[in-house]
């Protein structure tokens, strides 16, 4: 281990052990409990958040979440993404789950989102539950995280300590939801440069890549590999045949953009590093799923090797990449608002 690493993990080590011993969500949901970042009065996330103020709110989205993934196992795969679509614009505050108003330009209407996020009623079923139970206690954005968290347990994958008291935006933006979230055709500079405006870095993202692990993809989103990678009407030459062939099946040249693939047709259900061995293998369904390996970036070359190799570092470094997204730009202390349905602002 390099000094700087070092450095860095003892860092790590001790904010973690420093706010564990100060739970906020004492009382009011946010406490006397701040830190003192950059000049200025801030308030942390701190997994004990509802510790005092509505300890049952893990245990309420956890039997949500099981009926309702029961019924439709793809809504596992539509939560995790709903978090990483959520915090990628403007940060982790629920400005996803906003319908169109007088002052909203909902974020659903986006390019990447539209007719593709799904899961929108099982929030508001979490949240009904815990208007019941906390009134006006649990915010939606952690509730986005805890549902992302629980969905991930629930397919097989790891589990973590889930930094909490994040509150909700009174706006969305629209625009952001066009500019932030990286399309399905990027190359690998391209997926680094949006990762790395968030503040998250090569490891982040082949590690958070994973979660293309379970879920789906619609035809529209990897019809440019099989019939037109590079304006000369040819395949992406990096896809393996047979799996060219099926998806050329699946996927006609003309029509079908609605029909859909398995992220990892080896494993689609369950959360396992069976997806970076298929990359290895040509048989990534995204453009950027595969440059993680042929994009000529050696660093997520080597990472999807090791994850491919070593399921149990994957689920290491997907269960601290999630706390680093999660934790991006919250609204904490008296900023923002806990909505009490999750779609309108109060
Ligand atoms: C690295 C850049 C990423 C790109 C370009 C990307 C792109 C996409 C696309 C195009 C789809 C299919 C959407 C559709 O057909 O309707 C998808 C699905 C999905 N994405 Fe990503 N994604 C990325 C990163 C992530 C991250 C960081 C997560 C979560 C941590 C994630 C989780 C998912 C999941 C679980 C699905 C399946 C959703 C479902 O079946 O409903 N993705 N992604
Ligand atoms: C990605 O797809 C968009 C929309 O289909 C297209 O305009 C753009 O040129 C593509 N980018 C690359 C790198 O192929």
């Amino acid at each position: 281990m390099s000094f700087i690493k070092l450095i860095v993990f003892v860092t790590f080590s001790l904010s973690f052990t420093f706010s564990n011993a100060h739970p906020v969500g004492f009382n009011f949901g946010w406490g006397a409990h701040h830190h003192h970042h950059h000049g200025g009065m801030s308030f942390g996330l701190s997994p004990q958040f509802y510790q005092f103020s509505c300890p049952q709110a893990n245990d309420i989205v956890m039997s949500v979440l099981e009926k309702a993934i029961a019924k439709d196992i793809r809504l596992a795969a539509s939560l995790l993404r709903l978090h990483f679509h959520d915090c990628f614009v403007q940060g982790c505050d629920a400005s996803v789950l906003l319908d169109d108003s007088v002052t909203v330009a909902s974020e659903k209407n986006g390019g990447p989102n539209k007719n593709s996020l799904r899961g929108f009623q099982v929030i508001d079923e979490i949240k009904a539950k815990l208007e019941q139970t906390c009134p006006h206690t649990v915010s939606c954005a952690d509730i986005v995280a805890l549902a992302a968290r629980g969905s991930t347990v629930l397919s097989g994958g790891p589990n973590w300590e889930l930094p909490l008291g994040r509150r909700d935006s009174k706006t969305a933006s629209l625009r952001g939801s066009n500019k932030n979230i990286p399309p399905p055709n990027a190359t690998i500079e391209g997926l680094l440069t949006f990762f790395k405006r968030q503040g998250l870095d090569d490891v982040d993202l082949v590690a958070l890549s994973g979660a293309h692990t379970i879920g789906v993809a619609k035809c529209a989103t990897f019809k440019q590999r099989l019939y037109n990678q590079n304006g000369n009407n040819q395949p992406d030459e990096n896809l393996e045949k047979t799996f060219y062939f099926g998806l050329k099946t699946m996927c006609p040249k003309s029509g079908g953009d609605n029909n859909i693939s398995p992220l990892d047709f080896g494993s689609p259900r369950m959360f396992d590093n069976t997806y970076y061995k298929l990359l290895l293998r040509g048989k990534g369904l995204l453009n950027s799923d595969e440059v993680l390996v042929t994009g000529n970036v050696r660093e997520t070359h080597e990472l999807v090797r090791t994850y491919a190799q070593d399921e149990s570092l994957f689920f290491e470094q997907f269960a601290l990449s999630m706390i680093k997204l999660g934790n991006l730009r919250p609204l904490t202390g008296f900023n923002g608002e806990v909505r009490k349905n999750c779609r309108r602002v109060n």
